[in-house]
């Protein structure tokens, strides 16, 4: 039975993978600092698949903490997805990004090097390739950051590459995630954001709860067949079925590799709102407002690679999507 360490494990894509890398028999260890998650979702894990985890709070720029890791458990492998990943405030506080972004993956790294750990899957992001060259994106597009959270993405990118080149022994998997949405069909796990939400699927949520008005929509002007914007929705549980994929694939044989992580299927913000309708039967109010900046008109993946590669493709529908991501959020306001 191999060991992952599992960082940010409790946090929305974290603890889906945790879920379906128990379910494949891997033994899970997670280090977390609860900055965006909380420490009972490793409860709701071990509850879903009635399996044990091993959970320690902490920051991964801590060393000490993680050598005590190491020293306590032998780790076969990493997933490496603590991280802050909110795209405003990494322009309004643009240091803190960088320290905790590049300084965490920086101290994991040195201290998996100690230990003679050399495999790891790592959280990038769709953001990597700025405004889009050519659609649908490809893994050889051309990478650029439009704000400091895509720029940590891309200098982790950079330094997993100098990393390999360094010593060939190393077996890196780099994840570019699309549009992660939804939530586990238990209930039981799912996306829960601080305060008023910036992505569009836990927004909805919000004004199907009646916590928030009215849906803003961004735009009704591009050039798309709508006229809103169009993106690479994709299951959070299809996801983390790819980074199961991604461990074996490790296992399997070194070098450096990346993958989109989408479904290859782009859809507008209105086809949301009324696929959103008709599944959960609730009505979405909304009023278009003006683009927000930074947006592109229409992003979504070649799956292509991933495919190939990985032997993995996204199966679940967007009214999986939208439907377990309103059972969930029906779940914790109930206070479960
Ligand atoms: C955003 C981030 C991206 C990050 C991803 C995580 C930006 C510019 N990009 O992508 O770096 O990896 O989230 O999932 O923030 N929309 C509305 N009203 C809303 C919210 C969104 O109309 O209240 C529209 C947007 O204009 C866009 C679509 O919905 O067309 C999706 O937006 P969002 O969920 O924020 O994701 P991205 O912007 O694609």
């Amino acid at each position: 039975m191999k060991t992952i360490l599992v960082t940010g494990g409790t946090g929305f894509i974290g603890s889906h993978t945790c879920v379906e890398l128990l379910n494949d028999n891997y033994n899970i260890v997670i280090i977390d600092d609860f900055s965006n998650s909380k420490p009972e979702v490793a409860e709701k894990i071990m509850k879903i698949t009635n399996k044990k985890v091993k959970l320690y709070e902490g920051n991964v720029c801590d060393t000490e903490l993680l050598t005590k890791i190491f020293k306590e458990n032998q780790i076969d492998a990493v997933i490496h997805f603590a991280g802050y990943k909110a795209v405003g405030e990494s322009v309004a506080k643009p240091l803190m990004y960088y320290r905790n972004n590049i300084d965490s993956t920086l101290t994991l790294l040195e201290v998996m090097s100690d230990n003679n750990c050399k495999k790891i899957v790592f959280s990038s992001s769709a953001t990597v390739y700025g405004n889009p060259e050519r659609l649908p994106l490809d893994e050889s597009c051309h990478l650029s950051a439009t704000n400091p959270y895509g720029a940590t993405k891309l200098y982790i990118e950079g330094i997993l590459k100098d990393l390999y080149i360094s010593d060939n022994e190393w077996s890196i998997a780099v994840l570019r995630y699309f549009n992660p949405v939804g939530a586990h069909e238990s209930g039981l796990i799912g996306e829960n954001p601080n305060g008023i939400p910036n992505n569009l699927v836990p927004y909805i949520v919000k004004v199907a709860n009646k916590e928030l008005p009215e849906l803003n929509i961004f735009g009704n002007d591009y050039n798309t067949p709508d006229g809103t914007g169009v993106r690479d929705y994709i299951h959070v549980v299809d996801l983390a079925r790819g980074h199961v994929k991604s461990v074996e694939k490790i296992f399997e044989e070194s070098g450096i590799d990346y993958y989109n992580l989408g479904t290859g299927k782009g859809y507008s913000v209105l086809d949301l709102v009324k696929t959103f309708e008709s599944v959960n039967n609730i009505k979405i109010p909304y009023k278009i407002v003006a683009r927000r900046k930074g947006d592109v008109a229409a992003c979504f993946a070649s799956t292509n690679h991933a495919k190939e590669k990985l032997n993995w493709e996204a199966t679940l529908t967007l009214e999986d999507m939208l439907r377990s991501a309103y059972l969930y959020s029906k779940v914790i306001k109930k206070g479960y």
